[in-house]
């Protein structure tokens, strides 16, 4: 298929374009670089051996999305662009909602002019607020998002789903991430945070590598198993994976389809430090704080359905995810900045 991936030298998004093109796929990517590298889409094509076709444009400016997707004849786009630093959406409410709502409205114009009517959507596991009922499938309602940067994915799939209602011909997959971590077995990519990391495997990896003193564990007082918050780490390659088999739900006309992607397992805070330790063998300094505000206790999907539906199941496990961020911060600890 010739696929149109935003916002696809980020993070997910490289990933992706690596499974897309090793699966046969002709991938295009458009990216305005507000995060993330060229280089990694460089590195992807060394990883593939395939270049990526590469635009810097922002997914806002309409004439410029336009004349991309006039000149390509897109089968599916995979929709990763957008901000999502939660501790800046509550700083910057309008500029989340101008980049992400407004973004993927003016995405999804464009798709409909040129007769492209199928997008796979990266949602977040943090519509689902603090969940009733664990697992959580995707019949959980979804809950109240304590932050703009939730509220963007909440309005972005009820958006997504009048505009299926509104017009059969939508085929629309909304992918709704646990916690992404871990990095192409390669060490060429992986997760580049800019300043200091908000998320756990990214600031435990830069404690490894010396650039952080200690971990803050926000929270010890937790009804978990040690009281530290549990969430569902997946594969950053197992995530990526479950877009190339989403493109199936997309072949087979889905019209709208919701997936979790996660492991189905939840690991504490200090589990999973323990497991970086142990798969790398080194020692990561940590002190307990007060809980963050907006955090959950206890976070892990069902993902039952993305394996009956669409036949994926995450793969790595928890050591697989250490190994593999820890390979990707050592052999490259400025990120892309070498
Ligand atoms: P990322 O920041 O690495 O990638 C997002 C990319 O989008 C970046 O390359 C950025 O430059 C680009 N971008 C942002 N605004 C844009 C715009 N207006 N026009 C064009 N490009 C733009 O983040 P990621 O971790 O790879 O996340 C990808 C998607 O998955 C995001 O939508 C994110 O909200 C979602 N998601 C991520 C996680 C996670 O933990 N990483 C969890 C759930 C959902
Ligand atoms: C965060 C976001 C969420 C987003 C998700 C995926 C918040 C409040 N939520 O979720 O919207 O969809 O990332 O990227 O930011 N922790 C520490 N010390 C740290 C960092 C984290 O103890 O330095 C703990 C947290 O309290 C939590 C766990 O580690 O219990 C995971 O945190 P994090 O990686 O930030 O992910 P989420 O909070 O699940």
């Amino acid at each position: 298929m010739n696929i149109l991936v935003t916002g696809g030298s980020g993070y997910i998004g490289s990933h992706t374009v690596v499974e897309l093109q090793n699966a046969g796929h002709n991938v295009v990517v458009v990216d305005n670089l507000s995060n993330s590298n060229e280089k990694s889409l460089k590195r992807v094509a060394e990883i593939t051996g395939k270049n990526v076709d590469f635009y810097e444009i922002d997914i806002r400016d309409f004439n410029a999305l336009d004349s991309i997707v006039g000149k390509y004849h897109f089968d599916c786009c995979i929709h990763f662009a957008g901000l999502k630093a939660v501790g800046e959406s509550v700083q910057k409410p309008l500029e989340y909602y101008d980049n992400n709502v407004c973004g993927t409205v003016n995405l999804l114009k464009v798709l409909q002019k040129h007769n492209c009517k199928n997008i796979i959507f990266s949602s977040s596991a943090c519509v689902y607020g603090d969940p009733k009922i664990i697992p959580i499938s995707e019949d959980c309602p979804k809950g109240n998002c304590t932050n703009p940067y939730g509220q963007t994915k909440s309005m972005i799939e009820d958006i997504m789903i009048d505009l299926q209602k509104s017009d059969s011909n939508w085929n629309i997959v909304l992918l709704r991430y646990f916690n992404p971590i871990g990095a192409h077995s390669s060490g060429k990519i992986g997760e580049n945070p800019n300043g200091i990391p908000n998320n756990l495997m990214p600031y435990i990896t830069q404690v490894a590598v010396g650039k952080r003193e200690k971990l803050n564990v926000f929270g010890n007082d937790y009804d978990t198993v040690d009281g530290t918050g549990v969430r569902d780490y997946i594969h950053v390659v197992d995530l990526a994976r479950g877009h190339v088999c989403a493109l199936q739900a997309i072949e087979k006309k889905c019209g709208l389809e919701i997936f979790n992607l996660g492991t189905g397992h939840g690991y504490s805070v200090l589990e999973v430090v323990h497991a970086f330790e142990t798969a790398n063998d080194l020692k990561i300094p940590y002190v307990i704080q007060p809980r963050r505000t907006g955090d959950v206790a206890v976070c892990y999907s069902d993902a039952s359905k993305a394996e009956k539906v669409l036949n994926w199941r995450a793969e790595f496990d928890l050591q697989d995810m250490c190994r593999d961020s820890w390979n990707w911060q050592k052999n490259n600890p400025n990120g892309y900045d070498d």
